[in-house]
């Protein structure tokens, strides 16, 4: 699992880590916006919430990733980035993963001062095509509106402007923060500063998982 602020670089990291480590990647931020692009009732139901800055409720989280991870392509192994992020949805957690006779092996939780966060989430370009995360001055494509990876364009999320920004990072501190403690408490938690060059981050977590 890797976890953080809005910004903190959850997707950035694990769309590096799922190649490393040859596993899929889950993040439930992506899923509710490719249903969003879909136009599906769950979509319609998700936006209203994310356009806000606030969560989508557990009951509909939870059972969207119960169905995913049943989904061949976690048997060889699967990263979930931006889940959880309440006390039930870790508690539905662990009690999926304890039913499918699965092991969390980590939590990686990226660390950055909340004054850095702002800056790196209104600059940031997403890939409509394969959702790749850049940045207009920390992590530019090498031509502008144009992924690197696979050609497709970049766009800006509707939710990355600052009102709803300053509210995302509010209801991180007020419910998601707390998990952290949750975790540790169990020993899994890997603690990295994500306050460092995008490749130095990548370098500390593989370490940290290695260990
Ligand atoms: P989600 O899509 O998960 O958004 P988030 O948690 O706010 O996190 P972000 O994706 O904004 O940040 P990130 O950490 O992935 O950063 P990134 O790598 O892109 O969720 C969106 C919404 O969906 C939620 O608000 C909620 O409504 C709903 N939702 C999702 N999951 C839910 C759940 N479980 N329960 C309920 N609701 C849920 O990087 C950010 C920028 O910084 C980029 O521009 C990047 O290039 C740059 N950057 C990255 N690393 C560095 C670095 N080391 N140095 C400099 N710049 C960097
Ligand atoms: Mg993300
Ligand atoms: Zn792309």
């Amino acid at each position: 699992m890797i976890m953080g602020p809005p910004g903190a670089g959850k997707g950035t990291q694990a769309e590096r880590l799922v190649k490393e480590l040859d596993i899929t990647h889950i993040s439930t931020g992506d899923m509710f916006r490719a249903a969003i692009k879909e136009g599906t009732e769950m979509g319609k139901k998700a936006k209203e919430y994310m356009d806000k800055g606030q969560l989508v409720p557990d009951e509909v989280v939870v059972g969207m990733v119960k169905d995913r991870l049943s989904q061949p392509d976690c048997e060889k192994g699967f990263l979930l980035d931006g889940f959880p992020r309440t006390a039930a949805q870790a508690d539905a957690l662990s009690k999926t993963l304890d039913d499918m006779g699965i092991k969390l092996d980590g939590v990686i939780n990226i660390g950055v001062p909340r004054e850095r966060l702002m800056a790196r989430l209104t600059g940031r370009r997403v890939c409509k095509a394969c959702g790749a995360s850049y940045h207009v001055i920390f992590n530019s494509p090498k031509q502008e509106g144009v992924c690197d990876s696979c050609g497709g364009e970049l766009y800006q999320r509707s939710d990355d402007n600052e009102e709803t920004v300053s509210n995302r990072l509010d209801v991180y501190e007020a419910q998601t923060q707390p998990l952290i403690d949750y975790y540790s408490e169990r020993g899994v938690l890997l603690e990295i500063n994500g306050d460092q060059d995008i490749n130095l981050v990548l370098k500390d977590v593989l370490a940290a998982l290695k260990k």
